[in-house]
């Protein structure tokens, strides 16, 4: 369908469903066979994605849950509570049902009446039942799975039932195929081993980084030409905006949703000052991304995390202790190790190579010199100290 020439697509989210959707393609092959391997085995197991914020994670469960419908599964997206709640899992499945059958001829079964077509059975018990109720494969979608643990922890009793649920379904012996999909931040591992669930098969767990270099290309080229019409040879503005966007999905996204507005509203013609323009934009959007990303601390927890990455190489990890050294010398041990969790579980640090970096280069930078900016030399011996002086010296200020 031809687009009208006066829509802007500022209004399209930077986050969740990608309009131009490319590269992945190992994973959504594997997730695939997974498919069809457990529809024919009648089997099921947990499909984990993890990623920092922005790394494309939702818009992965979108073409997950595509492909699953291509192939005829039944899909339900669930919160986490649907796997200790029964009636939060009802209600998932329910709307699912629902509109399936919208428009169609839908049978209403009259409890205790058992007539041709009207089940007079009872109605599952537990979460368990009503996943194993029915024959067709299900595939439960799941985002946001940190929460499992944090903001949605199970306690007790709803603990025990999430980590026999989630048993059956890793396992695969719920009597009909079943897989959950889930996709988190960089914690989500780790809530799903505190439920029990450690071992994952080598391709059912996917870390997700960068988009590759031609992938990244690809989606950036699509905005350029699809959506704004670019008269002409656009590779030096994909150039240029793919030197900013380090194949960071979210990042690659909101350059080029710039790019094509900017290129829409002036006939697809593109110049060296509209290029200019774009990048100056787009940096700036990606500025407050990362300031309302850290905002959720105060300013001195932010400037310690910055300072103890100061004098790494953009991108590159620093070890735990290193780290460490400089929380605990400011705020002691305990609420050092919280601080700590609280960085990797709103995805400014992840776990990388011999310790953690800040996920984006990008954003290593931008952290580095907005918070730390005068520059450390690096000297073994004393670095924790000079750097908590100056964090000291800055915090007074
Ligand atoms: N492979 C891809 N091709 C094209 N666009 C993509 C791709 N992956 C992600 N995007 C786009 O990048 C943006 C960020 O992706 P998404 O929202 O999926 O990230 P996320 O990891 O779920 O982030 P968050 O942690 O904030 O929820 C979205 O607008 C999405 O449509
Ligand atoms: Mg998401």
């Amino acid at each position: 369908m031809a687009k009208s020439r006066h829509t802007s697509s500022k209004f399209i989210p930077d986050r969740g469903p990608a309009r131009y959707f490319h590269g992945r393609k190992k994973i959504l092959r594997n997730f695939n066979e997974l498919l069809q391997y457990a529809s024919e085995k009648t089997w099921g197991t947990i499909f984990l994605i993890q990623g920092a914020p922005g790394a494309g994670k939702s818009a992965l469960l979108h073409e997950c849950e595509k492909l699953a419908e291509r192939s005829g599964w039944t899909t339900s997206r669930i919160h986490a509570p649907a796997l200790w709640d029964l009636d939060e899992l009802r209600q998932s499945l329910d709307l699912r049902r629902k509109l399936n059958v919208e428009g169609g001829a839908a049978k209403i079964a009259i409890p205790g009446i058992a007539e041709a077509g009207v089940s007079a059975e009872l109605p599952p018990q537990t979460v368990k039942g009503l996943l194993q109720k029915g024959k067709a494969p299900l595939l439960l979608i799941l985002d946001e799975a940190q929460v499992l643990g944090t903001t949605n922890k199970p306690s007790g009793e709803q603990a025990k039932i999430a980590s026999n649920v989630l048993d059956v379904v890793h396992n695969g012996t719920l009597g009909r195929p079943v897989v959950l999909i889930a996709g988190g931040l960089g914690t989500t591992l780790k809530s799903f081993e505190e439920l029990g669930i450690s071992r994952f098969a080598e391709d059912c767990f996917v870390e997700l980084g960068a988009l590759s270099r031609k992938s990244e290309r690809a989606v950036i080229q699509d905005w350029l030409n699809k959506e704004g019409r670019a008269k002409g040879d656009p590779t030096a503005w994909i150039e240029a905006i793919a030197k900013e966007t380090q194949g960071w999905p979210r990042h690659v996204q909101s350059y080029s949703k710039r790019a094509a507005d900017y290129l829409e509203a002036r006939d697809g013609t593109m110049t060296v000052n509209g290029l200019r323009a774009v990048l100056k934009a787009g940096q700036k959007g990606r500025a407050v991304y990362y300031k309302q990303r850290v905002d959720r601390f105060r300013g001195d927890q932010i400037r310690c995390l910055a300072m103890s990455m100061a004098g790494v190489p953009q991108g590159k990890p620093a070890e735990f202790k290193e780290i460490m050294s400089l929380l605990v010398n400011e705020y002691g041990e305990s609420k050092a190790k919280e601080l700590f969790d609280r960085f990797i579980e709103k995805g400014l640090l992840e776990e990388s190579g011999i310790g953690y970096a800040v996920p984006i280069p990008s954003m290593h930078t931008w952290l580095t010199e907005e918070y730390a900016s005068e520059k450390i030399e690096f000297q073994p011996d004393s670095q924790s100290d000079r750097i908590s002086n100056k964090l000291n010296r800055g915090m007074e200020r």
